[in-house]
C-alpha cells in the first residue's frame, strides 16, 4: 500500500479562536494545519507550505470591507488556479462571498459554520482535484447514556441504520439530534460516503435553493461561477436536513418533488440528476401541529417521517448526567490541555438539580466554562470545583 501523505491546510483568519478550532477539527482528520493571521503571512505560507486547500476569512478586523480578503483570493488564484479555496464569511457579507465565487472560490460558509458542513465541503473540493488523496476519516460519534430511554434509542438507531428509510429525529434543542444522525450514518451502508448537513433555518428562500440544488455558471445575475449543491455533494452518502420545520412553504413543494422522484436539476441546467442519498431530517418543532396549522405540508411530513425517533429531554433522564459530566470533563481537559479534575458526588448531585432548557449542549457548555474559567467562582459547582479541587 502506498503511503498516504498528510493533506495540508492553510487557514487565513485573524481570529485565533477560529484558527484553533479548525485546527482541532482537521488534525483529527489527519491534516497538517497552519495559520496565517494576516494576508502577508498568508502569501508567504502559500509559497513555502504549499497547501492543498485554503480556508479564507473575508473579514479582517483591520479592514472590514473584505477587500483584503478578495485581493488575497485573487492573488492565490492567479498563482494556482486549481487550488480549492473556501471562504468563511458572516451572513452580513454574503455579497462578498458572491464576489469571491466569481473569483474562483470553491465554496463559502457562513459563520458560525457547522463542522460537518465544513468537512464535507473540504472533502468534496479535494476529491475534485486529483493530486490530493481526499481520504478523510469519518469518526464514530460518541454517544453517552445509561438511561433506559437512551439505551433503547441508540439500539433502535443502529437497527434502522441499515435500511434506506427516511428518518425524522425530533427532540428539544441540544438533546443530540445531530449526534444520532451521525450515528445512523456511520452504521449504515453509506458510512464511507459523505454525511452532508444542511441547515434549513434562517436562510432566505433563493439562497437556500442554490445551496441545495447548486447552480451552473450564469444561472442568475450573480452566478458567475458554478456552485455545487448539497444534493450533489451527498451523492452516495447521507443528507441531513437540520431544522426541517423552518423550511419555508415555497421550498417545501420543491423538496417534496425531489424526495418523491429522487431527481433534481441544478439551477440553470436542464439535465436531470439522480438523488442518491439517504435522508435524515431533524427538528425541535412539532411538525404534526404545523401540518394541522397549515405551515408544513402533510405530504412532505409523511415522506420524511417513515421512521420517527424521539430524543427525550435531559430532565427526563438525569441518570445520564454523571456519565455525561465525566465525559465532558475528560474531553475539555484533553482539548485545552489542563489537568482533569475529579468529580465528586456532591458536584454531581448539584448538577443533577439544575434545569437544562438547553439540554446536553447546556450541560456541556457549563462543564467547559467551569473548567476553563477557574476564576469567577460564582455558583456552588464552580466553588466546589476549584476551592476543594476535588473535581
Ligand atoms: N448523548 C450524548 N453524549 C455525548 N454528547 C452529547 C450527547 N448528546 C448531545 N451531545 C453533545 O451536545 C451538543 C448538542 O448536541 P446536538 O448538536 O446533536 O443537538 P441537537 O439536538 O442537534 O441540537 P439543536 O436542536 O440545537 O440543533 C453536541 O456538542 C453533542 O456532541
Ligand atoms: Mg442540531
Amino acid at each position: 500500500m502506498s503511503e498516504v501523505r498528510k493533506l495540508k491546510m492553510l487557514v487565513v483568519d485573524d481570529d485565533r479562536a477560529v484558527c484553533s478550532s479548525i485546527k482541532l477539527l482537521f488534525q483529527r482528520k489527519n491534516f497538517e494545519v497552519v495559520f496565517a493571521h494576516l494576508p502577508v503571512e498568508a502569501l508567504e505560507l502559500f509559497e513555502n507550505f504549499k497547501p492543498d486547500i485554503v480556508l479564507l476569512d473575508m473579514n479582517f478586523t483591520v479592514d472590514t470591507s473584505g477587500i483584503q480578503g478578495l485581493k488575497l483570493l485573487e492573488k492565490i488564484k492567479s498563482i494556482k488556479p486549481a487550488l480549492p479555496v473556501i471562504l468563511l464569511t458572516g451572513w452580513a457579507t454574503v455579497q462578498l462571498a458572491v464576489e469571491g465565487m466569481k473569483l474562483g472560490a470553491g465554496d463559502f460558509l457562513a459563520k458560525p459554520w457547522e463542522n460537518d458542513q465544513l468537512v464535507a465541503s473540504v472533502q468534496y473540493l479535494l476529491s475534485k482535484v486529483s493530486h490530493a488523496t481526499a481520504n478523510i476519516d469519518s469518526d464514530q460519534p460518541v454517544i453517552i447514556g445509561q438511561s433506559t430511554s437512551m439505551l433503547e434509542l441508540i439500539a433502535l438507531s443502529k437497527h434502522v441504520a441499515n435500511t434506506e428509510a427516511n428518518i425524522l429525529i425530533t427532540g428539544e434543542s441540544g438533546t443530540g439530534k445531530e449526534l444520532i444522525a451521525e450515528l445512523i450514518h456511520s452504521n449504515s451502508k453509506r458510512a464511507n460516503g459523505p454525511f452532508i448537513k444542511t441547515n434549513l433555518g434562517g436562510i432566505n428562500t433563493s439562497l437556500l435553493e442554490s445551496e441545495l440544488f447548486g447552480h451552473v455558471k450564469g444561472a442568475f445575475t450573480d452566478a458567475f461561477s458554478e456552485r455545487v449543491g448539497r444534493f450533489t455533494m451527498s451523492n452516495g452518502g447521507t443528507l441531513f436536513l437540520d431544522e426541517i420545520g423552518e423550511l419555508p412553504l415555497e421550498n417545501q413543494v420543491k423538496m417534496l418533488r425531489v424526495l418523491q422522484e429522487k431527481k433534481y436539476e441544478v439551477l440553470g441546467s436542464s439535465k436531470t440528476l439522480n438523488l442518491n442519498a439517504r435522508l435524515i431530517s431533524a427538528t425541535n418543532k412539532d411538525l404534526q401541529a404545523m401540518v394541522y396549522q397549515g405551515s408544513f405540508r402533510e405530504d412532505l411530513y409523511y415522506r420524511i417521517n417513515l421512521i420517527p425517533l424521539h430524543i427525550p429531554p435531559l430532565r427526563d433522564r438525569v441518570e445520564d448526567i454523571p456519565l455525561l459530566v465525566k465525559h465532558f470533563v475528560k474531553n475539555t481537559a484533553d482539548v485545552y490541555d489542563i489537568d482533569q479534575p475529579y468529580v465528586d458526588e456532591e458536584a454531581i448531585i448539584y448538577l443533577q438539580r439544575q434545569e437544562y432548557p438547553g439540554n446536553i449542549r447546556q450541560l456541556k457548555n457549563e462543564v467547559e466554562r467551569t473548567l476553563i474559567l477557574n476564576q469567577g467562582k460564582k455558583d456552588l459547582a464552580e466553588r466546589r470545583l476549584y476551592e476543594t479541587n476535588v473535581w
